[in-house]
């Protein structure tokens, strides 16, 4: 959303942070005296960043980074839609994405990879033909 992977921390995120890198150390999963403030903290910024993009808490997973996020989404979808096995993604992919859905598509699964104009932009109305009646996911980065 900003400057994609190479991100200068804002300095107000740097003041938020702090007391938790500093003092409140905790593992949010654990439920010691340690864990709790900090289980409140994260639980606290999920709904921040629901509201941010309107969307409900429990749809926000937190994860270590975007390689992460992005196996966690391709492979899981596909895991559940055990139907509907056809992924729509763009040919200019970071490897993130791209390997993940190479995978699956060593595993079966088909795979389309709708090409990008001169400025690199997708047009709308190629993905939505490439859309079919299995298509489980389209993953399209936006930069
Ligand atoms: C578009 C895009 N997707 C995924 C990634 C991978 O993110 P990470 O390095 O946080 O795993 C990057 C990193 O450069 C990226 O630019």
């Amino acid at each position: 959303m900003d400057y994609n992977a190479t991100t200068p921390v804002l300095p107000e995120v740097l003041d938020s942070m702090l007391p938790f890198l500093r003092k409140q150390f905790g593992n949010p999963s654990s439920d010691h005296a340690y864990g709790r403030p900090a289980r409140a903290a994260v639980e606290r910024a999920r709904g921040q960043v629901a509201e941010l993009l309107g969307c409900a808490e429990d749809e926000v997973v937190f994860t270590s980074g975007g390689t992460e996020a992005n196996n966690l989404v391709i492979c899981g979808v596909m895991e559940l839609s055990k139907a509907r096995r056809h992924i729509v993604t763009s040919t200019v992919e970071h490897p993130a994405t791209a390997r993940p859905c190479a995978w699956l598509e060593s595993k079966g699964a088909s795979v389309t990879r709708v090409a990008v104009d001169q400025h690199g932009c997708i047009n709308e109305n190629e993905v939505r033909t490439a859309l079919r009646c299995n298509t489980a996911l389209v993953t399209i980065m936006l930069a």
